[in-house]
């Protein structure tokens, strides 16, 4: 068996966790939540996104949380073409997210252009970010499966990681969109990508949490050597523009199944428990941390 000693979690309670929030959340409760997370041991976090205020309002203080929550962490501040790049560039902002689909038909409706038209824009954009010295991570959607076009062919979505290879990133985040990927499927696609790309990039896998398989998963991403995982405290979260998706995979249980296998995550379940006791009472969909306990 392929058992790490140490796992990285990323958390993205604070963007992809709130982002689908009808409620529109404080934000002064984004900030205390984001600094509690800190305080849990979290060292890598989403903070939030510069994308149309039209299209995701959740986001529309993205300026002042970041101004409030950034410290010398891997802050992630996530941007989906050139007007976000310039917002990040009018920030202290250091760790960049760009956002892509291997499905098209998601990528329009996440975005509204192709896929193809994405990379074209992000290409000159990440050399840009690159020479400026900036960390990149790439996001890439619909891995596994797309809501309107159904199974992806891991074959594409192992050319689209390549290409962003190719551009420089320094991340990919590889992820089920929907929640419909099984172990098989995971240990599979991220053996693969373990395989052509692990020595020039690091590797993460994110799970959204449909299904209930998203642990399974992370267990068999283990055995492919992946050692990066996206999770939201208290399993918050979803894509507005997927629809029947649910939360990200939790931080607590991630972090609960991985130390009980004797593998170090740094964070305190005591700690998870403060920050979603902090954010629970602006979620219209009660979130819980039953097992948020050391
Ligand atoms: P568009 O309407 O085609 O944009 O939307 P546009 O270029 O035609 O501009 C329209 C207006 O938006 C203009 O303002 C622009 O200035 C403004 P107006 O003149 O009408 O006042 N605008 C912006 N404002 C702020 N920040 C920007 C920006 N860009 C344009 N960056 C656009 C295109 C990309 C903007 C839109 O589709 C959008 O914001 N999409 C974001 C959707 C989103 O946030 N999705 C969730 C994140 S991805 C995700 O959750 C998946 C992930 O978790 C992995 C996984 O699980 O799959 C990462
Ligand atoms: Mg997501």
């Amino acid at each position: 068996m392929n058992i790490p000693e140490e796992v990285t979690i990323i958390e993205v309670g604070p963007r992809d966790g709130l982002q689908n929030e009808k409620n529109q959340v404080p934000t002064e409760a984004k900030v205390a939540f984001i600094k509690a997370l800190k305080n849990a041991g979290i060292k890598e976090m989403e903070l939030t996104s510069f994308v149309s205020p039209k299209w995701v309002p959740q986001m529309s203080d993205a300026k002042d949380v970041i101004e409030a929550g950034l410290d010398s962490d891997r802050n992630f501040v996530l941007a989906p073409n050139r007007k976000g790049i310039d917002r990040i560039y009018d920030t202290d902002v250091k760790h960049v997210a760009v956002f892509v689909g291997v499905s098209s038909s998601f990528n329009k409706k996440n975005i509204n252009k192709t896929t193809e038209e994405s990379m074209n824009e992000l290409q000159p954009i990440i050399k840009e970010l690159k020479e400026k010295g900036y960390f990149v991570r790439a996001c890439i959607s619909t891995s596994f499966y797309c809501p309107y076009e159904g199974k992806i062919d891991p074959v594409d979505t192992v050319a689209l990681c390549s290409q962003f290879v190719e551009f420089g990133v320094d991340e990919l985040s590889v992820a089920d969109t929907v929640g419909m990927a099984n172990p098989l499927e995971s240990y599979e696609l991220f053996d693969r990508l373990h395989n052509n790309l692990g020595d020039k990039v690091l590797l993460t896998g994110h799970f959204h949490d449909t299904r209930g398989m998203a642990l399974a998963n992370i267990y068999a991403c283990l055995q492919a050597g992946i050692t990066r995982f996206d999770s939201s405290s208290g399993g918050l979260g979803g894509c507005p523009f997927s629809p029947g998706a649910t939360g990200n995979v939790a931080t607590e249980d991630v972090v609960f199944m991985l130390e009980q296998m004797g593998i170090r995550t740094g964070i305190s379940l005591t700690g998870i428990a403060e920050a979603v006791d902090i954010i629970n009472p602006h979620i219209s969909r009660p979130i819980g941390t039953e097992s948020s306990h050391d």
